[in-house]
């Protein structure tokens, strides 16, 4: 299985200092930072765009900024997040018809491509030919839309199916991941993992990246 990475989800963090906030993760251990573009539209928030992607990119030298794309028109900011300095587009399944040609198209621009599926979304929307375009898988754990929710351990399998398919590619888990489930995400094959709540929330933020990263690794 590919190495541990742990990936901070920023959206708990004190986002009126954002800058600061990345960078502590980093000097903390993050290897990634989570960055959760929402729309309104694919769901019902709001967040950020690439206006502030591009803030923190020149704020904060040598971050890779994992950016999941919670929109509907995923074709459509491939090029903004790119000159923004996205190192990762992770877009959903579920928000297009042709997941190919898109992947195609992010790396192009120069980043990573990811593929995400909702809990309701079977692991076998993930072809063969898609899976392997692509460089990181996301299980969603939590329906897209917000921080702070419960794990839902039922889509737990879909990580174990797609590591069976997929044994050297990235499986990225998002949502109520911490210490308590990243155990059953890492023994399912999952070796990316991001953390909202469980880093931000947490009294040695540090020391939650630790055992993120130790229990994957070990
Ligand atoms: C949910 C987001 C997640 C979320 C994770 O729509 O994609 O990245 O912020 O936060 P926690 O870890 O708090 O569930
Ligand atoms: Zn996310």
């Amino acid at each position: 299985m590919p190495k541990a990475i742990i990936s901070p989800s920023v959206l708990a963090s004190d986002l009126g200092k954002l800058n600061t906030e990345c960078q502590r993760m980093m000097d903390g251990g993050a290897d990634w930072l989570h960055m959760d573009v929402m729309d309104g539209h694919f769901v019902p928030n709001i967040t950020m765009g690439a206006p502030v992607l591009s803030c923190v990119h020149k704020g904060v030298p040598g971050i890779f900024m994992d950016c999941h794309m919670m929109v509907s028109n995923p074709e459509k900011w491939v090029d903004d997040v790119a000159n923004a300095g996205g190192a990762l587009y992770c877009f959903h399944l579920e928000a297009t018809n042709e997941p190919l040609p898109l992947i195609q198209k992010i790396r192009e621009r120069g980043m990573k491509a990811g593929v995400a599926i909702s809990p309701d979304t079977p692991s076998t929307a993930v072809s063969d030919e898609v899976g392997n375009a692509a460089d990181m898988i996301l299980v969603m754990t939590v329906y897209p839309g917000r921080g702070g929710q419960k794990f839902i351990d039922r889509c737990v399998p879909k990580v174990s199916e797609l590591r069976a398919r997929f044994p050297d590619k990235d499986i990225e888990v998002d949502g109520g991941v911490g210490p308590k489930t990243v155990g059953q995400c890492a023994d399912a094959g999952s070796n990316v993992i991001v953390a909202g709540t469980a880093i931000f929330g947490a009294e040695d933020p540090n020391g939650v990246i630790k055992v993120l990263k130790s229990t994957v690794d070990e």
